[in-house]
């Protein structure tokens, strides 16, 4: 990809696998140095060690729990130890939850679901806001889901998550913008990754799958490649917004 990063610092939270994953290879072609945090331990250090052989020396993963501010806030901080600064970030670490009604779900699923994709983001840019205003500016950008244009049946705590961080992005875009830091987000249509191959939720994917226009699942560098975009200076004037890459999923007659 065509956009030079060198000598920029990025954060990308679930980036050990899937959608995440790709956002850190495309970020490190582009000549930035990234940090990674997930939370197994084991699909971190596989990740670093492929992020390394890639760029030696460009890569840290940072073991840790979105939905703890303050494992989050001590990711930040090594991020900025080890490289010197931060003026990258990508709040991508999101969970679907258990399908349900709402009243079969339960309290503890719906906490678990907005504790990991609203509260991790939301704590996650209390973190990475206070390191770019150090650094005099900033470029972040959060991974939505089309589910935050429309809905999923039965996965009520996820797409109230998706609609939530829409009203999150947008606020922060216009409080942040003058201190010069940009924030927007990305929103995937029905993407290939871990999470929407996992055997529980194959069938789910399966039925999206079949409305989509452009007729195939997306792939996660197809969405790595709009939030690089939305990252770097190319999309200097763009703040506040959301990008739907979806294949046309959301256009229905
Ligand atoms: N795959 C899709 O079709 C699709 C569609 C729309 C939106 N999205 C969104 O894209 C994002 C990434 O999805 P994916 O499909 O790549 O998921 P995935 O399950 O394949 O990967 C998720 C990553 O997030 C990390 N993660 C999960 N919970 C975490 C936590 N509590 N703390 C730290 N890290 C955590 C995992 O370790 C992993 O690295 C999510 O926010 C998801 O909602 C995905």
């Amino acid at each position: 990809m065509n956009i030079d990063l060198t000598g920029k610092v990025a954060f990308v939270t679930g980036g050990s696998k899937g959608i995440g994953r790709s956002i850190a290879d495309v970020l490190l072609d582009c000549g930035a140095k990234v940090a990674i945090m997930a939370r197994g331990q084991s699909d971190l250090d596989k990740a670093v060690s492929e992020l390394e052989g890639r760029r030696p020396g460009n890569a840290l993963g940072v073991q840790g729990d979105v939905s703890s501010y303050e494992q989050l806030a001590s990711a930040v901080q090594r991020t900025v130890e080890h490289f010197g600064g931060l003026h990258l970030a990508v709040n991508n670490a999101g969970i679907a939850g258990k399908p349900g009604l709402l009243h079969a779900i339960g309290p503890e699923n719906w906490r678990q679901v907005l504790g990991v994709n609203l509260d991790g983001v939301a704590w996650a840019m209390i973190a990475e806001i206070q390191e770019m205003v150090k650094a005099g500016g900033g470029s972040i950008v959060n991974v939505a889901s089309v589910e935050a244009h429309t809905i999923l049946k039965q996965f009520p705590a996820y797409v109230a998550s998706k609609h939530a961080l829409i009203g999150l992005t947008k606020a922060t875009a216009a409080d942040y913008a003058g201190l010069g830091i940009r924030i927007n987000s990305v929103s995937p249509g029905v993407i290939r990754t871990p999470l929407t191959m996992a055997a529980g939720q194959k069938e789910v994917t399966d039925r999206l799958a079949a409305r989509i226009p452009l007729a195939r699942l997306g792939e996660p560098d197809e969405i790595a490649r709009a939030v690089v975009f939305l990252l770097s200076d190319l999309s200097s004037y763009t703040t506040g917004t959301d990008l739907v890459v979806d294949g046309a999923f959301l256009l229905r007659e």
